[in-house]
């Protein structure tokens, strides 16, 4: 479900006219669907009901304490990638036992943290990771739940920037030097084998690779079992695909491809084993139900080119600009005026400040409102104050209601 749509012209997210929430809190704004997100939520859960399982949300997509509590109280787990996450995930009510930490560079004082607070598993990264964590577990006269996250060496011909699970990556450990540590660390007082982990990347298209993965640890747990190796789960990570093109009710999908289906390629792989599968998406669930929405501020044209100067910026939304990402952009008042080719930028003293290139726009003026879409996922999170900037106020919307969820910072002048 995509909670957008046009009634009488005007943009909607969910029963709440879009234009009344820019009116009202100003913009640059973060605006996002409850409904669409909890729904998201609800969709891979149920997709994997046929399975033990847990989906533990990815923080880093969009760590909103009041997204957080939202879906802490649905009952999902958490996926975090430094302390700072995982004191969010905690204080926003995630149960310590379904929190799972991965990082490849966590700090004594990260691992000393995870182990303190009892969490589900640390998804260790290297071989010298594992030996400081048996080590400051055993100085703190604890065990430290481990998994040890694999690095298969599969392509999901993605983003270079968003691939992860190939060996010429900085994340997880190969096959044959993770069978030597698991080994080691079956040995350790201080260690608890719990799982073993996967994540190749974000923006998976097709379910080919999430299946290659869970043939690939299949075997893996298969393998160590004969050695005498038990695991209680599998983690398949995050990274189910979002599909920026697709950004009204009525374009049906926003994902490339169905939880259902994803669960239909890897249950039955991973069944057999008998050990619960956990699932880290982040995007899937929030990406969709965000939008920032922005202010028209001039219009301006060089030679050949026109450019429409917005009030939010590569500091709200870099994702254009890192990436290259496409993100759709809707005027909130659709008024059927002639289409014209425009760069969408912002104030920021960088060429590299933009929101779209040459993209084709019906005609705005200085005060027009319009909405970037699929703006949810990976938005706020890499906000910045670059330019001495304020980030942009955070509003949840519920039906026709909407409150803020995190208020504009203020304003230095
Ligand atoms: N688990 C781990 C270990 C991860 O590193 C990530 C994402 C996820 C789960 C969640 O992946 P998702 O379901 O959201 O694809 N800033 C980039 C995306 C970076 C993803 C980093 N890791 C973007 O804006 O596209």
């Amino acid at each position: 479900m995509i909670p957008y749509s046009y009634r009488d012209n005007r943009l909607f997210c969910e029963e709440t006219d879009l234009a009344e929430v820019a009116r009202q809190y100003g913009t640059p704004a973060y605006v996002y669907s409850k409904a669409g997100i909890t729904g998201n939520y609800a969709r891979i859960d149920a997709a994997f009901a046929a399975a033990p399982h847990l989906v533990c949300y990815a923080l880093k997509a969009n760590a909103n304490p009041a997204l957080l509590k939202m879906m802490a109280e649905l009952g999902a787990g958490a996926d975090v990638v430094s302390g700072g996450e995982l004191a969010q995930a905690l204080q926003a009510g995630f149960p310590a036992q379904r929190i799972v930490f991965a990082s490849v560079g966590k700090t004594d004082a990260e691992i000393r943290f995870a182990i303190r607070s009892g969490i589900l598993a640390l998804n260790v990264e290297s071989r010298e990771e594992l030996e400081v964590t048996a080590r400051l577990a055993a100085e703190m006269g604890m065990t430290a739940p481990i998994a040890l996250r694999i690095n298969p060496d599969i392509d999901i011909e993605g983003h270079p920037y968003l691939t992860t699970g190939k060996s010429a990556n900085k994340f997880g450990i190969a096959l044959e030097e993770a069978r030597a540590a698991y080994l080691w660390a079956a040995e350790q007082n201080s260690l608890k084998i719990v799982g073993v982990h996967c994540h190749i990347g974000s923006m998976i298209k097709k379910s080919d690779p999430y299946h290659r993965m869970a043939e690939t640890l299949a075997a893996f747990v298969a393998d160590l079992g004969k050695a005498g190796i038990r695991f209680e789960h599998v983690d398949l990570g995050g990274g189910l695909g979002v599909d920026y093109t697709k950004v009204l009710g009525e374009q049906g999908s926003p994902w490339f491809m169905e939880p259902e289906e994803m669960a239909a390629q890897v249950i039955p792989v991973l069944q057999p084993l008998g050990c619960e599968i956990l699932l880290e998406p982040g995007r899937s669930i929030v990406g969709p139900n965000g939008v920032l929405l922005s202010q028209v501020l001039y219009r301006k044209e060089t030679k050949g080119k026109k450019f429409l100067v917005v009030d939010a910026a590569m500091s709200d939304l870099i994702r254009p600009s890192l990436y290259g990402a496409y993100h759709a952009i809707l005027p909130l008042q659709a008024g059927g005026v002639e289409p014209e080719t425009v760069d969408v930028v912002g104030a920021i003293c960088e060429s590299g400040d933009f929101l779209a290139k040459d993209r084709e726009l019906e005609r705005l003026q200085r005060g027009d409102y319009l909405a970037v879409m699929t703006a949810g996922a990976y938005g706020y999170t890499l906000t910045s104050n670059y330019n001495a900037r304020p980030r942009p106020v955070e509003v949840l919307i519920d039906g026709a209601t909407h409150s803020v969820i995190r208020d504009r910072e203020p304003s230095l002048f």
